[in-house]
């Protein structure tokens, strides 16, 4: 097959994005335009604001991917487009630049999951080899993924309530933290010690994870503190609270490779950036001879690099929109 192009947008939250990927796994220009710093005057993104902003900032946003990569739009083989799930009014606003570049140009629709995207991202570091295990973890998700080959995806399973990037931003807030809380949750964690005594989440034979009930029981020990005149150790506890997530994620995770007879597990998200996630990852992986595969540090929060790798994909597939394509605000991933 010839070389082929994919012009690819992602808006489903708080980051504009557009990216050029070739083949599925050489990212030739990507541009992230990231709203962080306006959402965190409010402690958390403001579903309006964010989309205005990509209102603002799409048009810019793809002129310099394409002024970046040296190529012009008649070198693009198809466009491609997370069309969900995500924020309705942000999403809305990539389906929309999508649809009118590809009708203008006269080029093929390409709409693609944004946990597939997720998953892709590993393709840019690393060619995905199947069958695979993913676990998906960001502000939105929590879900373990078995993949047979390529596009190819069946939950094994998924977050109850809270997805753990949304924990690790509440435990945060809880903290005192600035948003987004994650990254600042896992720094001091690695200062801390793991002194305080919280339940291990979930822990069952199931797949399925629940991360509301280790956040509460963050918030009622703050509070009972407080009640006593005691002050929170704050290291202590983002170590304590960082150190239950890792325990529950690794064990599911490897239980799943186990059961599904696979080698190879890919990490995914937003949260795929935590420090101390990752490395019991790597030791456990080291360990249990499994090849571990996670994308590089900017390429786990939101980008549209992971939607270009994916759509690739789902083009050589035949899965080719209309250009009535919908926004869908949740959707599960098939
Ligand atoms: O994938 P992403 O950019 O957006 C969604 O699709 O949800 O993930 C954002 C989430 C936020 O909850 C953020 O706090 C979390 O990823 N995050 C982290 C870290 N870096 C980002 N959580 C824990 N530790 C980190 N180092
Ligand atoms: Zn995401």
């Amino acid at each position: 097959m010839n070389d082929k192009y994919i012009l690819a947008i992602e808006s489903s939250c708080d980051e504009t994005s557009a990216s050029i990927v070739k083949n599925g796994h050489e990212e030739i220009a990507t541009v992230v335009l990231s709203q962080m710093d306006t959402h965190a005057n409010y402690g958390g993104v403001v579903p309006e604001i964010a989309s205005r902003m990509h209102i603002e900032n799409i048009t810019m946003v793809l002129e310099e991917t394409l002024i970046k990569s040296k190529l012009t739009i008649n070198d693009i083989d198809a466009i491609a487009v997370t069309y969900g799930p995500g924020l309705i009014g942000s999403l809305l606003i990539g389906v929309e630049a999508a649809k009118t570049l590809a009708w203008i140009y006269n080029k093929p629709l390409i709409p693609v999951h944004h946990i597939a995207g997720h998953i892709y991202a590993n393709n840019l570091t690393k060619k995905m080899v199947f069958p695979l295990i993913a676990l998906v973890i960001s502000g939105g998700h929590t879900e373990l993924i078995y993949m047979q080959d390529d596009y190819c995806f069946k939950k094994i399973g998924g977050t109850l309530d809270d997805a753990v990037g949304e924990a690790y931003d509440k435990v945060a807030r809880v903290l005192n933290l600035p948003y987004p809380g994650g990254p600042l949750v896992d720094k001091l964690a690695h200062e801390g010690d793991d002194t305080y005594n919280l339940p291990l989440p979930l822990d069952d034979e199931s797949y399925n994870f629940s991360f509301s009930g280790i956040k509460s029981a963050v918030i009622n020990l703050r509070h009972n503190e407080e009640q006593k005149g005691n002050n929170i150790n704050v290291k202590n506890l983002a170590c304590s609270f960082q150190n239950r997530v890792i325990k529950i994620l690794t064990k599911k995770t490897m239980r799943a490779l186990e059961d599904y007879k696979v080698k190879n597990l890919i990490i995914a998200g937003g949260v795929a950036a935590n420090k101390g996630i990752r490395d019991e990852f790597i030791r456990l992986c080291d360990e249990k001879n499994i090849t571990l595969t996670i994308p590089n540090i900017n390429r786990c929060t939101d980008n549209a690099a992971m939607i270009g790798a994916a759509g690739y994909y789902a083009y050589s597939l035949g899965h080719i929109a209309k250009l009535d394509l919908n926004a869908k605000a949740t959707d599960e991933l098939k």
